[in-house]
């Protein structure tokens, strides 16, 4: 067994080669990227329901999307992976019973209401083999409390703004022009719920899940974490947080 050590935050760390070993993840198995969004990684399964990736391959279609307003610069320039599958996960999944190994899914719970994501998890918790992982990546409602006490004790006028943009339950219309507003209400699916470690954690044992606990970035037992693991930007600043659990 290689050791464990732990960080003053009391996430554990874990080596992800023994870790794999001393609980037994499956080593056979389908390897799930749920909501991937446009990048998909080679060993996994990538799967998003976006309908940008649907047109994302026709060019001129997106330049007459992002002319109109319905679709944002960046929108416009991303191409999805032809990798990823469509599908809406809000459905049940096409799997079978036990047929995974791991799934991974970054910033995408939040997008579904609290029915969807309990069914979304009990989806999860289905098709995941015993000794499987689950590993979700999620935006710290936590770390986002924080610092709108910390900046409304520096007097800081925009704390409370900030904070609404963070939790984006309704996007910041005032700056869109008005097709690129009728588009997003129309296209758009901003956040439905927030989470932070201790709920998202509550939910995964309900569901059935063991060995539920707070990781830290790119540390866990789930496989790959080094290529799946690549929003850098805001998991540095502690915007994310990370939980995995194991189907008993
Ligand atoms: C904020 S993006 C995150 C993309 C990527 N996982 C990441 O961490 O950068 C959320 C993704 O979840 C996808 N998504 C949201 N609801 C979904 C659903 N019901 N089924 C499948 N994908 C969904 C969206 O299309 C979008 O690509």
């Amino acid at each position: 067994m290689m050791p464990s050590d732990s960080t003053a935050s009391g996430v554990e760390h874990v080596d992800p080669g023994a870790a794999s070993e001393i609980r037994g993840i499956p080593l056979t198995g389908m390897q799930l990227h749920l909501g991937s969004g446009p990048r998909a990684i080679p060993g996994w399964l990538n799967v998003d329901k976006s309908w940008v990736a649907a047109v994302s391959r026709i060019s001129p279609i997106l330049d007459v999307l992002a002319r109109v307003g319905a679709l944002s610069d960046q929108q416009r320039t991303t191409r999805w992976s032809q990798d990823v599958t469509r599908r809406d996960l809000t459905k049940p999944f096409p799997w079978q019973t036990g047929s995974a190994r791991a799934i991974y899914s970054s910033h995408m719970l939040e997008h579904l209401d609290r029915v969807q994501a309990r069914d979304f998890l009990k989806e999860c918790f289905r098709v995941l083999a015993t000794g499987g992982i689950i590993r979700l990546v999620l935006p710290n409602l936590g770390r986002a409390v924080e610092r709108y006490q910390q900046a409304r004790q520096r007097g800081d006028a925009r704390a409370a703004d900030d904070l609404i943009g963070f939790l984006y339950f309704v996007p910041p219309y005032e700056d869109m022009s008005r097709t690129r507003r009728i588009a997003m209400r129309l296209l758009h699916r901003p956040h439905a719920w927030m989470y932070d470690e201790a709920s998202l954690s509550a939910i995964l044992r309900q569901v059935g899940f063991v060995e539920v606990q707070a990781r830290a970035f790119r540390e866990g037992i789930c496989p790959d974490l080094e290529r799946i693991e690549h929003r850098l930007d805001e998991c540095f600043e502690g915007s994310s947080f990370f939980v995995e659990g194991v189907h008993p």
